[in-house]
């Protein structure tokens, strides 16, 4: 009977479930079983885990989260990690084990297979920042989240006349901050790909403002660095540490712009009772259930690995191009980040104003 692992690593992200359910779906029809390792790379490190049944994963495709767990385990900074991973593997006549996970997880399973263990990695992130894809579920999940929140955020900036920041999730990339920024017509979309000054941001606001569109909304990434943020100066903590930007970034972008607005003299007498507030949106963004685009497609990426697994083609990645499920190379996604194109922000950049 042949026998494979399967594992979730990194942060969770609606379409995991898809995946699993794919996965022991196309497996039970070559009767291969599969064992789900509880809690990423941590469970195969302990072995514990159980086995999934085609009963156990119906209808899994709807919920968000991961039937098995997930957690952020470093198995280079674990001793005798990949060692144990292979006794692991031997001891439950394991012939693979299909990593569902980021650049950390994938990183994990790309560096076993370089040293012969069988591995094929599943790409997942909400922040749709991995290489060799056209995109990862649950980013699809993600940016309408965050989309139907910045909808909110329109109405109550309008009423109150204020600005809101909005930090979305993205700690390198910012494809949630523009999709869900271009989508619901933010005014404004900052990411770590174009870094931006304050004084840019600051004169968008005070033209809306000229012009009587006294409130403004703006997405941030959550991994955006202000021009120049070093030389601003935000105070220091209870111990006299310097206050950094990225620390808070909402709040203190936040903080920043109202108190530019109400010291401008060229604004008028209104202007000095100016609001800004931050919300930072967090991990609602991923939680509940994936759309039917992230069930899709974490489902035919699920199969996709179960095919790979029947044909023995270890040491591949499954991936996305255009309508097509493919096989990519793992190395190379793990290597590369995939970062927001300059056509794709100039296009959303028509909006800014
Ligand atoms: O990598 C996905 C992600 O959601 C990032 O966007 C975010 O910075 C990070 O995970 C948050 O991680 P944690 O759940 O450990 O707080």
């Amino acid at each position: 009977m042949r026998k494979i692992g399967i594992l979730t690593g990194g942060g969770d992200c609606p379409g995991l479930n898809a995946v699993i359910r794919g996965v022991v779906e196309k497996c039970a029809t070559a009767g291969i079983e599969v064992f789900g390792f509880l809690d990423g790379w941590r469970g195969v490190l302990s072995a514990r885990g159980r086995w999934l049944t085609v009963k156990d994963v119906e209808g899994i495709q709807t919920q968000g989260g991961t039937i098995i767990g997930s957690s952020r385990t470093n198995v280079m900074a674990c001793e005798n990690g990949p060692e144990t991973i292979v006794e692991v593997m031997n001891a439950m006549g394991l012939e693979g084990i299909i990593a569902i996970g980021g650049d950390d997880t994938l990183g994990v399973a790309n560096m076993m297979s370089k040293q012969g263990t069988n591995m094929i990695g599943v790409p997942k992130t909400i922040d749709n920042d991995l290489s060799c894809t056209d995109n990862t579920f649950g980013f699809d999940t993600a940016s309408n989240i965050a989309m139907e929140a910045i909808d909110r955020l329109q109405t109550t900036a309008k009423a109150h006349s204020r600005c809101i920041v909005c930090e979305c999730m993205g700690r390198h990339t910012g494809w949630i901050a523009l999709q869900a920024g271009l989508a619901a017509d933010a005014h404004l979309v900052l990411i770590p790909e174009f870094p931006m000054g304050f004084d840019e941001i600051v004169s968008l606001i005070r033209r809306r403002y000229l012009r009587g569109e006294r409130f403004t909304i703006i997405v941030v990434a959550e991994g955006f660095s202000l021009k120049g943020a070093d030389e601003i100066d935000l105070g220091t903590d209870a111990f006299g540490n310097k206050l950094l930007m990225h620390k808070n970034l909402a709040k203190n972008l936040s903080d920043m712009i109202e108190r530019a607005m109400r010291a401008d003299p060229l604004l008028g007498a209104d202007a000095q009772h100016f609001e800004c507030r931050p919300v930072v949106l967090g991990h609602i963004q991923r939680g509940g259930a994936p759309t039917a685009f992230d069930r899709v497609l974490g489902t035919r990426l699920g199969i996709k690995a179960g095919e790979l697994v029947i044909e023995h083609r270890y040491g591949r990645m499954v991936a996305q191009i255009g309508n097509s499920i493919v096989d990519a190379d793992l190395d190379k996604a793990v290597t590369v980040r995939k970062e927001v194109d300059r056509d794709f922000y100039e296009a959303a950049s028509l909006y800014f104003k």
